[in-house]
């Protein structure tokens, strides 16, 4: 999808204009991959807008950056500062929000701890990112998530998404919203961009860290939300064929926020319909982040935007 531009974004420090931000072809991160980044969303409430969870996010983007020994120069206070100035700047909410970090131009070759780091702050309206309010028909990828001590799954590296664009093109070809991809061992473990979870028997299951996933902020406010409205939580490596029998089953991630799946391989999940569990869940997180609903966990980081741009 074509993104809609904004004015500003956030570069080392400074607002530049969005044409500026621009780079070299022979940057680090254009031929090894070396980018660590976040997506984020600010939703629009009743009294005004707010960041969801954006200092767990920054944490996660300076754990991901410490993983491949990129220290970034910005504290977390600064980078959470940095993220309500951009939105603030640009006045569009509600927005999704992408900060990036990578190796620039600098040197060649592999080893990149001589190029100079640079992060960049970006916000712009972005809608629903899988197809179907009525659940999405998802497939088993053929292809497998990242192999344990190979490209780490915690950290969000750009790299990584080398995979998740396998997994998410062959989707697409194949007629499907979506792929679900199974670990090196062929446990399930997540999709290219989402976490997965599965109901069975009223209980909440979702793969552990250790199955290939990204410790994805959305699926820890899921497993919070769980346990406050107390349905049971296993976190414990899944068989493939429990998609095809649960009673249901869903998406969790900044972009796709909380997506029921119809189908899995053309089966039928449950009835095909969201799920009671679900829709509780659902309900629970949108009440939230909508502002329907007090906001107990302190979740949403409020950002004063004078004009409100729909997405
Ligand atoms: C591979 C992958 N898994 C899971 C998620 C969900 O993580 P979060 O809820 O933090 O957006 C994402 C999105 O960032 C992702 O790219």
């Amino acid at each position: 999808m074509p993104i809609e531009t904004t004015n500003h974004i956030w570069h080392n420090g400074e607002l530049i204009t969005w044409d500026k931000a621009q780079i070299h072809v022979m940057s680090h991160v254009v031929h090894y991959g070396s980018s660590v980044f976040e997506g984020i969303r600010c939703y629009k409430q009743p009294g005004g807008a707010g960041v969801f969870r954006l200092p767990e996010h920054m944490q996660r983007l300076i754990h991901s950056a410490k993983i491949y020994r990129m220290p970034l120069p910005y504290t977390l206070e600064q980078l959470n500062d940095a993220v309500v100035e951009v939105i603030e700047a640009n006045g569009v909410t509600p927005c999704y929000i992408r900060p990036i970090a990578f190796r620039g131009y600098g040197e060649i070759g592999v080893n990149g701890l001589k190029s100079p780091i640079e992060v960049y702050i970006a916000n712009f309206p972005w809608g629903k990112y899988v197809p179907g309010n009525e659940g999405a028909d998802v497939c088993v990828s053929s292809w497998n998530r990242l192999a344990p001590n190979t490209m780490p799954s915690l950290a969000k590296a750009g790299a990584n998404y080398m995979n998740s664009q396998l997994i998410r093109m062959e989707a697409d070809t194949n007629g499907y919203a979506e792929g679900i991809a199974l670990d090196t061992n062929g446990y399930l473990s997540e999709g290219s961009g989402e976490n997965l979870f599965l109901v069975i028997g009223g209980t909440l299951y979702t793969s552990p860290l250790a199955n290939s996933v990204l410790n994805g902020i959305t699926r820890d406010s899921i497993l919070v939300l769980a346990r406050q409205m107390g349905i049971p939580v296993v976190e414990q490596a899944l068989p493939r064929e429990l998609l095809y029998i649960c009673d249901e089953a869903f998406f969790t991630g900044t972009a796709v926020e909380v997506t029921h799946l119809r189908s899995v391989d053309r089966i039928l999940v449950g009835d095909g319909k969201m799920g009671p569990v679900t829709t509780a869940l659902h309900k629970a997180f949108f009440d939230i982040v909508n502002g329907l609903a007090a906001d107990v966990h302190n979740w949403l980081t409020p950002v004063k935007v004078h004009e409100a741009v729909g997405v």
